[in-house]
C-alpha cells in the first residue's frame, strides 16, 4: 500500500503552522495543565477505532483533548525540573527521523546513525574539554546511560560477574546530593542498594572527600570491593559540584571505575569559565551530559563517553549470526557497548542543533541564563523575607522564606496554581525549599522578574 502523501503534504503544512506557531509564542498556554488524575483517560475512547480516521480529525482531537493536559517545558516560564528548550533544529531533525525510521542497531543496519554520533558527540567532547580518548554513544536518558557506567564498573572490578553473576561484595560511592538514577543503576547491576554509600555532602551540597575516603577504607576492611564512584557535577537540587580531582586521587588508589554525572551542568563545561569542573577528566573512566537538558536539544538525548569502550564491549558484546557484520576497523556497531539493540537516529538532531547554534551562540544562551538566575539570586539575597538555601553556581536556584517551612510550601503551591509560572520544590538538609531552573532558549529577564514579583505578592498574603 502506498504511502497518501497528499494527505501528508496536507496535514504536515498544518502540523508546521501549529509548530511554529507554538514556537512563537508557546505562553499562550498554561506552563502545567490544570486536570485531574485520570481526565484525559476519561476523554478518549476505551478501544481503539474499527476503521482509519483522517488525519484532520485526529489533529483536531490533539488540540481539544491532549494539549490540555500537556506540561509546557518549551514554555519561558517553565522553571521546574531542569528547565530544557525543543528547538527548530531539533524539531526539524526529529521529522526527518521519523520519516526515514532508520535503525543503527550495528553499522550496516544504518551507517549513518553510528558514524553521525561519533561526528556530534566528537564536537561535544571537544568543546567540553574531555580528554581524546573519550568514546561517545547516545542513550535517551542519564539513568540509563549511569546503568551502563555501573555495569561498565562491575566488569572492571569483577570480570566473572558476566558469566557467573556476581562474584565480589561490590560498593559504590556517591554523595547524598547524587540523583536517584544512581540507586536506580544499582538495583539494575545487582549489587544492590545495601552496597551503595551515600557520603555525606558540605555545608555547599558536595561530596566530602575525607569521608569518602574513610568509607571505602572501612569497607575494604570488611571484605567488599570497591567498584565505582559517581561524582556529580550540577546535582539536581542545588547544581553543586563534588570536587572531581580529590575523588579521583582517592578512586586511583584503589583502581575505582569513576563515572562523572554532568546531566546538567555539563552542558556548561563548553563555557571556558566552567571547565575548572572537569579538571581531572582524563584520568576518569566514564561521563554522561544529557544535550536533552541544557543543550536545546529535544527529548531524547544523552551522552554517556567512557575512555574504556573495550570494557562496555566485555560487559555487552554478544552476536547471534544475523546481526553479523564486516572486521573493518572503522566500523562501529553501538549494539556492542550496551543493552540496546535497536537505535535510534537521534545523532541527527544534535549534529543539526549543533551546526545551528555553533559554539558561540550555544555559549551566549547559556550565560543568558546562568546571568538571570544570579539576578534572581540577588534578589532573594536583598530581600529579608527571603534567603537562599544553597549557593548558586549555575542556573538554578534554591531558595525559602524565613518566616518557616509551611508558608515556603504554600508559596510553591500558590504559584504552581496560577498557571503562569511552574517551579519546583526540594528537601535540602532536612529543610524544604524553592528551586527555580532557567534553561528555556525563549526566557526572558521579564519572565525571571515577573516570577519575582509574584512570589512577592504571593508572600504578602501569606
Ligand atoms: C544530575 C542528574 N543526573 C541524572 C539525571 C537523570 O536524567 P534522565 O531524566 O535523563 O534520566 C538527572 C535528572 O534531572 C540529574 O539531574
Amino acid at each position: 500500500m502506498k504511502h497518501d502523501v497528499d494527505a501528508f503534504r496536507r496535514a504536515s503544512a498544518q502540523a508546521a503552522e501549529w509548530i511554529a506557531r507554538y514556537l512563537e509564542n508557546p505562553a499562550r498556554f498554561r506552563v502545567n495543565p490544570d486536570i485531574r488524575p485520570g481526565e484525559l483517560v476519561d476523554g478518549l475512547p476505551a478501544s481503539g477505532p474499527e476503521t482509519g480516521e483522517e488525519l484532520s480529525r485526529i489533529f483536531d482531537d490533539f488540540e481539544r483533548v491532549i494539549l490540555p493536559a500537556v506540561a509546557h517545558w518549551n514554555h519561558p516560564r517553565f522553571f521546574n525540573y531542569f528547565a530544557c528548550t525543543g528547538s527548530v533544529p531539533g524539531v526539524i531533525a526529529e521529522m526527518l527521523t521519523a520519516s526515514m525510521n532508520t535503525n543503527g542497531l550495528n553499522w550496516i543496519a544504518s551507517p549513518a546513525v553510528s558514524e553521525l554520533e561519533e561526528v556530534a558527540l566528537a564536537w561535544l567532547r571537544q568543546w567540553m574539554g574531555l580528554a581524546d580518548d573519550y568514546f561517545g554513544q547516545i542513550f535517551d536518558t542519564a539513568s540509563v546511560s549511569t546503568m551502563h557506567a555501573v555495569m561498565a564498573a562491575r566488569e572492571w572490578a569483577d570480570p566473572e560477574a558476566r558469566l557467573d553473576g556476581i562474584t565480589k561484595k561490590l560498593t559504590v560511592y556517591s554523595s547524598d546530593q547524587a540523583h536517584s538514577s544512581i540507586d536506580k543503576a544499582v538495583i539494575a547491576a545487582g549489587i544492590g542498594l545495601r552496597n551503595l554509600r551515600k557520603i555525606e555532602s558540605d555545608a555547599q551540597f558536595r561530596m566530602k572527600p575525607e569521608l569518602l575516603k574513610a568509607a571505602i577504607d572501612a569497607d575494604l576492611a570488611a571484605g567488599f570491593t570497591p567498584c565505582c564512584m559517581i561524582v556529580t557535577l550540577g546535582t539536581t537540587s542545588t547544581t553543586s559540584v563534588d570536587p572531581l580531582e580529590p575523588c579521583l586521587e582517592i578512586a586511583q588508589e584503589h583502581n575505582i571505575w569513576v563515572h562523572i554525572d554532568a546531566a546538567y551542568a555539563g552542558a556548561a563545561a563548553i563555557l571556558p569559565e566552567f571547565q575548572w569542573m572537569l579538571r581531572g577528566n582524563e584520568r576518569a573512566h566514564s561521563l554522561v551530559v544529557n544535550p536533552h537538558k541544557w543543550l536545546f536539544t529535544p527529548m531524547d538525548c544523552s551522552a554517556f563517553y567512557t575512555r574504556h569502550p573495550q570494557i562496555l564491549r566485555r560487559t555487552f558484546t554478544i552476536t547471534p549470526e544475523y546481526l553479523r557484520t564486516t572486521t573493518d576497523p572503522r566500523e562501529v556497531s553501538l549494539m556492542d557497548y550496551g543493552v540496546a539493540l535497536g537505535r535510534r537516529f537521534r545523532g541527527l538532531k544534535l549534529w543539526y542543533v549543533l551546526r545551528y547554534y555553533g559554539l558561540a551562540r550555544l555559549q551566549e544562551l547559556l550565560r543568558g541564563h546562568i546571568a538571570m538566575a544570579q539576578e534572581l539570586a540577588a534578589r532573594v539575597v536583598a530581600d529579608e523575607r527571603f534567603e537562599l538555601a544553597a549557593p548558586a553556581p549555575f542556573s538554578a536556584v534554591c531558595f525559602r522564606l524565613r518566616a518557616g517551612e509551611e508558608k515556603t510550601r504554600a508559596l510553591v503551591a500558590a504559584l504552581n496554581r496560577t498557571g503562569e509560572f511552574f517551579v519546583s520544590q526540594t528537601i535540602l538538609k532536612g529543610r524544604y525549599a524553592a528551586r527555580v531552573s532557567i534553561g528555556n532558549q525563549m526566557t526572558a529577564r521579564e519572565d525571571v522578574k515577573a516570577l519575582w514579583e509574584e512570589t512577592v505578592r504571593i508572600t504578602e498574603t501569606l
